[in-house]
């Protein structure tokens, strides 16, 4: 059993990783970044929700825009809130807490809020390419996606395919990785799955 010190130290290292990843590529990515144990809870409280029938379809554009549009993407998704006191996803805050303080203090980004969505694509289910941040609104300056699917095979699409300027690159969804880039700057898009595909969604914000 790791004592708090080495935990906190396992912990900067896989901060570490992912944002020297970020640095060099645009893209950090990081493996084993959700420890199994929380992902494994994650991932049951995502399917009980998905069993009770919580997600809902996503929209795309904010608040004033909201556009249910099916065309251009078909994942469902659920908020994850302080509010609903549940110990998973209260870990997952706090891990986001000390990622974020990491951030601000080793990058100068500013960063004062967030927002997570639990996500399933069911088979058949894409989101086409797209920016995350709305037009009419900046406060979204950092993506993040946890990734929450064990042996994920190449048969299985469901890849998240970044567009650099020139090439482009896919990252498989497994279990424990997370990616994170700029929310203006790099298109992406989720290829259709042909599996479930399970995840947690969000944004650093500023203001
Ligand atoms: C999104 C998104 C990518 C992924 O929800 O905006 O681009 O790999 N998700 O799930
Ligand atoms: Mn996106």
């Amino acid at each position: 059993m790791p004592n708090s010190a080495s935990q906190s130290f396992l912990l900067k290292d896989s901060f570490n990783t992912l944002v020297d990843s970020f640095i060099d590529n645009k893209v950090g990515v990081a493996e084993n970044f959700l420890p199994a144990m929380l992902a494994g809870n994650l991932k049951e409280n995502l399917i009980k929700l998905y069993n009770e029938k919580q997600l809902q379809q996503a929209g795309t554009g904010n608040d004033t825009t909201v556009v249910h549009n099916k065309l251009m993407r078909s994942d469902i998704i659920y908020w994850l809130d302080r509010k609903h006191n549940n110990q998973y996803e209260n870990e997952f805050f706090e891990l986001m807490d000390n990622f974020v303080s990491f951030l601000n203090s080793t990058c100068y980004t500013g960063i004062t809020g967030y927002e997570f969505h639990y996500t399933m694509y069911e088979p058949g289910s894409f989101y086409k390419k797209h920016l995350d941040q709305f037009r009419n609104n900046d406060s979204r300056q950092y993506s993040m996606i946890l990734y929450l699917n064990d042996n994920w095979q190449d048969e299985d699409g469901g890849k998240l395919r970044i567009h650099h300027s020139d090439s482009f690159q896919d990252i498989s969804p497994e279990n424990g990785k997370i990616v994170f880039f700029k929310s203006n700057e790099l298109p992406h898009e989720v290829m259709i799955t042909n599996k479930p595909r399970l995840s947690i969604t969000g944004w650093l914000k500023i203001h």
